[in-house]
């Protein structure tokens, strides 16, 4: 008999090949910073915060990057393309490791697309922005804010599990509970291992309504059909179109599964959660880890 959470037989899966980033948003927690760039641009060590995201997806397997942007955003496209006159300068002078770091990973010509949100109405709106790039076949959706160390990456973890499942996914993990009205949250109807199946979702509820501590974090596996259900989606919490409220209304069509993925994840969507990622990815770095123990050691003994 076919389990509750196994493909229903006969279902054929598809292959997830393309990766929406959603990075319309404004950045206004981090002014003056991103007065004139955009919050994906700031370093975490020495890479930005957009660049973490596209690797992940790249190691995933991912094939296709669809940026929805905004106006001022133009800096994340320039990341992505050739830059002629510093590849020249430092081809120039010799300086192949450095070449290496702006060029060697670009992913073929024709592999990213970008496409502007013009009006910040929500991250279903902006999902929904992408449905021209994305077509019929399941995508990957990343945060990039959301930052996530792990060994395996986490979009990956998802994308096995639901090469197991289909349905729609998310990572998920426990929050405190009067953290809930920052997060999507799963009302729980079975978990099994590391997967949870949902009977409903709601956006940022209050902590004493809220169904359970389960939340989402910035990664999902996403049905095409959540273009349709988007396209007529009602504004919800914040007076945004919601990408939770869409993905709740498909469950009884489509399960919904939350998965408790392997790894830490790092809020760089505030100031403190983007330092704790620096300090975070600079320790797991083997060419700093040493020094920044020494640093923190240092702070450490001088905190009272
Ligand atoms: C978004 C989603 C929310 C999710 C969160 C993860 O909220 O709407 O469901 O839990 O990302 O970071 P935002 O952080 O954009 O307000």
């Amino acid at each position: 008999m076919q389990k509750p959470h196994e493909k229903p037989q006969g279902m054929t899966i598809k292959k997830v090949r393309k990766a929406v980033f959603p990075v319309g948003g404004l950045g206004t927690r981090f002014l003056p910073a991103t007065k004139s760039m955009p919050k994906e641009m700031l370093p975490v060590v020495d890479k930005p915060i957009i660049h973490y995201a596209f690797e992940e997806a790249k190691e995933a397997g991912i094939e296709q990057f669809i940026f929805v942007t905004g106006r001022n955003k133009s800096a994340i496209a320039d990341h992505f393309d050739y830059s002629y006159e510093l590849q020249h300068n430092l081809t120039n002078r010799n300086k192949d490791a450095e070449l290496a770091l702006v060029r060697d990973w670009l992913p073929p010509a024709g592999s990213i697309a970008i496409t502007r949100q013009r009006e910040a109405l929500g991250l279903g709106h902006a999902v929904w922005c992408a449905r021209n790039f994305v077509g019929d076949e399941p995508f990957a959706v990343i945060l990039a804010d959301d930052m996530v160390l792990s060994k395996k990456p986490c979009i990956g973890q998802l994308i096995e599990q639901y090469n197991k499942t289909g349905g729609n996914m998310a990572a998920v993990m426990d929050v405190p509970r009067e953290k809930t009205k920052s997060y999507g949250i799963l009302d729980i109807e079975r978990t099994e291992g590391k997967l949870v199946t949902a009977r409903g979702l709601v956006e940022k509820p209050d902590p004493k309504n809220a169904p359970s501590t389960l939340s989402i974090i910035g990664r999902y596996v996403l049905d095409p059909g959540i273009f349709n259900v988007l396209e007529n989606q009602k504004k919800g919490s914040g007076g945004e179109i919601q990408l939770t409220d869409a993905m709740n209304s498909m469950i009884g069509k489509q399960p919904f599964y939350g998965y408790r993925f392997d790894g830490i994840r790092y809020d760089c969507g505030h100031k403190a959660g983007y330092i704790e990622a620096n300090i975070a990815y600079a320790l797991d770095r083997p060419d700093m880890k040493e020094e920044m123990q020494a640093l923190l050691k240092q702070y450490g003994a001088n905190i009272k």
